[in-house]
Parts: C-alpha cells; sequence; structure tokens
C-alpha cells in the first residue's frame, strides 16, 4: 500500500492491523488522522462505549478498550499485530502500560511503539520522566519489538488555557525549553506503525525541534500572529497551581511531575531539556516544524487560548455573501476544478488539514486533486465570521466519505485576494 505523503514512500506490511490508542486526545487523533489518509488497517481504542459508533464513522473501525480494566484487553486485542501506547495525564501510567504490555505478549502483537518523554539524558529524575523510563524499561523486557518516541514539550500546549492568558506567556524556568510539533510527533508515529517492526525494532526516536527561552517565544509567537506577547517567568512551583485549574488535563500527580522537571530545568539538573535532537528529517524527509512555523498555521487559535482574538468585523450569514475568494473556493470545490481551487491560494500558501500540511500551490493541488479522487462532495457555506485579515468561513461538507456529513471551520488569512495560510478543522461543538 503506498502513502498519500509528499516527502516519502512508506512500505507498509499488508498484514498489519494497528490498534491506536487516545485517539480522543491530542496526539492519538492526529496519529488516526495519518493512518487514515495512508489506508493503514488500523483501529482506535476508547473507553467509551457511546463513542464507538462515531470512532468508527470517523476513522473505519474503533474497539471497546479501558486502560484501568485490563479485564478489557484481551477482547480488544483480538488480532491485533501492533498498538500505539499512549496514556494520559496521570500517575496510573504505570499499571496501565504494564497490564496492556502483558496482554499484548499474551495476545501475540508483535510491535509496540511507545510514546514517552524527552529523557535524552538517562539521568533523568523528575516524576514524570521517570515514569516513562520505567514503563519503557518493562517494554524492552517484554520480549515484544519495541519503539519509543520521544517528544518534548509539545508546542500545542500554548493552546491550554492558561498558557498565554491575555497575551502573557507564562513560563516556569527562565532556562530554553526545547519544543515539538505534534504534527511532526503524529506523522512520525503513523510511519513507524506502518514500516513496522522490521524497520523500527529497538528504536529511540527524538522529537525537540526548536529551543527557545521563554522571551524567544514571546518574540517569535509575536512575529507570528502579528500580535504582542510578552513572557512572565514564573517560579516552578507556580505550574502545581496553574495545572490543577477547570479545564486542566493533568492528576496532581503528573502536575507535580511538571513543578520538578522546571526546577531542575532552571537549576541545570535538566538543562539538557533546552536542547534540541530531532528524528523528524530522518523518518518523514522533510525538516520539522518550528514555533514560528506551527504558531502561523495555529495563529487563530493561539489567539483565541490567549483572549486577544480580534472581533470579527461583521458576521453575515452566507446569503448576504461571502468574501469573493471563499465564494471562488466554494464554488471550484463544488464544480470539482483542482485548477480553480488552487488559483485561490497564492503560490506560497499553506493548508493545514486537520493535521495534514500542505506547503505551496504544487502541494495544495495534489492535496485537493487526491480528495476529489477518492470522494463525492458538496460544500454548503452556513456562516461566514470576516476577520481584519480574512475570515472563518463554517460550511456542512455532505458525501460519501466516512459519516457521511460534517461541518467544517475553514479558518483563512488572505492577503491581496488570495488565501495565504488556511485551517480545517471541524466546527467546534457549543458548549
Ligand atoms: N504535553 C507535553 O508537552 C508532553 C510532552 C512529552 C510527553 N507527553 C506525554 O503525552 C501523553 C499525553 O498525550 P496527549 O496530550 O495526547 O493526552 P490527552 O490529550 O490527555 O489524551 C489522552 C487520551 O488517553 C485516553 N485515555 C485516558 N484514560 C484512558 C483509559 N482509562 N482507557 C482508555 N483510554 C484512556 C483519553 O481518552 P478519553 O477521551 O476517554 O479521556 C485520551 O484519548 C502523556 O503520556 C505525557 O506524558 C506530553
Amino acid at each position: 500500500m503506498k502513502s498519500t505523503s509528499k516527502t516519502k514512500e512508506i512500505q507498509t506490511n499488508s498484514s498489519s492491523n494497528l490498534l491506536v490508542l487516545g485517539a480522543t486526545g491530542q496526539v492519538g487523533k492526529l496519529v488516526a488522522n495519518n493512518l487514515r489518509r495512508s489506508e493503514a488497517n488500523f483501529s482506535v481504542g476508547t473507553r467509551r462505549k457511546a463513542n464507538l459508533e462515531e470512532l468508527t464513522d470517523r476513522f473505519g473501525a474503533s474497539r471497546f478498550i479501558d486502560l484501568d480494566d485490563p479485564r478489557t484487553f484481551d477482547q480488544a486485542l483480538k488480532g491485533i499485530t501492533g498498538i500505539f501506547l499512549i496514556t494520559g495525564y496521570t500517575v496510573d501510567m504505570l499499571v496501565q502500560s504494564k497490564s496492556l504490555i502483558d496482554a499484548a505478549k499474551r495476545n501475540g502483537v508483535n510491535h509496540i511503539v511507545h510514546l514517552g518523554a524527552f529523557t535524552r539524558d538517562h539521568d533523568a529524575y523528575a516524576t514524570v520522566f521517570a515514569w516513562h523510563q520505567m514503563i519503557e524499561t518493562y517494554l524492552r523486557d517484554s520480549g515484544i519489538a519495541w519503539t519509543n518516541l520521544h517528544p518534548n514539550m509539545f508546542m500545542q500546549s500554548f493552546l491550554s488555557v492558561w498558557s498565554l492568558k491575555g497575551g502573557e506567556y507564562s513560563a516556569y524556568t527562565s532556562k530554553a525549553i526545547g519544543f515539538t510539533a505534534l504534527e511532526d510527533v503524529a506523522e512520525a508515529a503513523a510511519v513507524i506503525l506502518m514500516e513496522g517492526p522490521e524497520k523500527h525494532n529497538g528504536k529511540d526516536y527524538w522529537f525537540s525541534a526548536d529551543a527557545l527561552t521563554p522571551h524567544q517565544v514571546a518574540e517569535t509567537l509575536t512575529a507570528a500572529t502579528g500580535r504582542k506577547f510578552t513572557a512572565a517567568v514564573r517560579k516552578a512551583e507556580g505550574f502545581q497551581n496553574d495545572a490543577a485549574q477547570p479545564g486542566s488535563a493533568f492528576e496532581p500527580a503528573y502536575a507535580k511531575g511538571g513543578f520538578e522537571l522546571f526546577r531542575q530545568v532552571e537549576d541545570g539538573r535538566m538543562a539538557y531539556i533546552g536542547s534540541v535532537r530531532d528524528d523528524t528529517k530522518k523518518l518523514l524527509g522533510r525538516e520539522p516544524l518550528l514555533l514560528n512555523g506551527w504558531a502561523k498555521l495555529h495563529a487563530n487559535e493561539l489567539l483565541e487560548a490567549a483572549g486577544m482574538a480580534a472581533p470579527p468585523a461583521t458576521e453575515v450569514a452566507p446569503n448576504d455573501g461571502i468574501p469573493s475568494t471563499l465564494a471562488s473556493f466554494v464554488k471550484a470545490n463544488n464544480d470539482r476544478d483542482a485548477d480553480s481551487v488552487t488559483a485561490c491560494f497564492s503560490k506560497d500558501a499553506v493548508v493545514y488539514d486537520d493535521g495534514q500540511i500542505m506547503r505551496g500551490a504544487e502541494e495544495i493541488r495534489q492535496w485537493i486533486a487526491e480528495l476529489f479522487r477518492k470522494f463525492q462532495y458538496v460544500v454548503a457555506p452556513t456562516n461566514v465570521r470576516e476577520l481584519t485579515n480574512g475570515a472563518i468561513l463554517t460550511a456542512t461538507i455532505t458525501g460519501n466519505f466516512p459519516g457521511a456529513r460534517v461541518s467544517l471551520d475553514y479558518n483563512c488569512r488572505t492577503l491581496g485576494g488570495k488565501i495565504e495560510v488556511m485551517v480545517i478543522q471541524p466546527t467546534p461543538v457549543a458548549k
């Protein structure tokens, strides 16, 4: 089977049957998106029975598994050859991972790809880092082929509610930290799962593409979004309080690990966290995203998370007319005319389609031509919010794709009548 990736041909093992955990979370969702695009044979695992159908619509297949209940494992692992093992922000990751590895062995799984932490220096004693190292040791000892991914701080963390409040970046150390974009980690994980243990058994891969001090982070976010960001260096202890706020995914023991990490980065024991070491190019044949590029793609989300989103200049029903560039984009889609879609974009435009990135006119043309080849669909605008430098078009897409109907937001920055950046994501469900 061939991947749709433009940078690398992937040789997948046609007999592989993969299970992706955490597909409702940040990393797992992007891994599953990548596998889906590559037409890999996989299921996503969820502990939420009510979500099984929706996840099947989205990804093709889903299985019930509750990492807190090992009695659910044998059924979930029937016929599975490879697992993407990811756990949440909890100390329970230790027992969850151990019992899953035991069940994988029992059920003849032959490859586990584990998402750990950036433990580049083996003497890493911050709680969470030690937990991941212990899981990796148990996995190595299991006899199952293994691959460990070691991401540094997720760039996506900037989108959490407390990270950038009011445009002030709350840093918990004055020292540099290394960052990675989950777009890179997830695409790499999908390739590793598809290529399998023949190529990746016994390998550790590192993801830390950009190392920046708090002030460099603020400068980078300012340059990428066009709005002023500053940095405030707080005491490491502050992380425990901030990470316990409503909406945080961290349980208290994990938040303590964050505090320990920042304290040890500050006093130099974990200075290596501020280093660059990145295997994206080795795995995907392209450069990793740096914070500047990532923040440009997520500029509107960053401004929203910071509470700095420019108020929409106008909000209009589509019948009142949508900006002409977007109207052309909708018409060209409905006409199934890849050249006319491409003509809506500037030469160096970037499109971000829920985890997949297309850079420049040629990649955009290939992406849309591939969508036309795979699916028949119709785009019906339902709302437009015009912004100072673009617009957010909401549209209902109906067609012969899994689920048959979806509402998408096309968040565009435009210049001179051309789209420069388009971020396509499912329309957030109103709370
Ligand atoms: N944030 C960082 O900067 C960073 C850096 C390096 C490494 N990491 C590592 O990244 C991992 C977290 O990744 P993430 O951000 O993608 O997490 P996340 O967004 O919180 O997602 C966690 C996923 O795990 C699922 N899950 C939780 N408990 C489960 C259970 N009992 N049974 C089945 N599924 C369960 C959740 O499903 P539900 O929808 O059912 O809750 C969700 O899909 C952690 O191991 C962390 O140490 C994070």
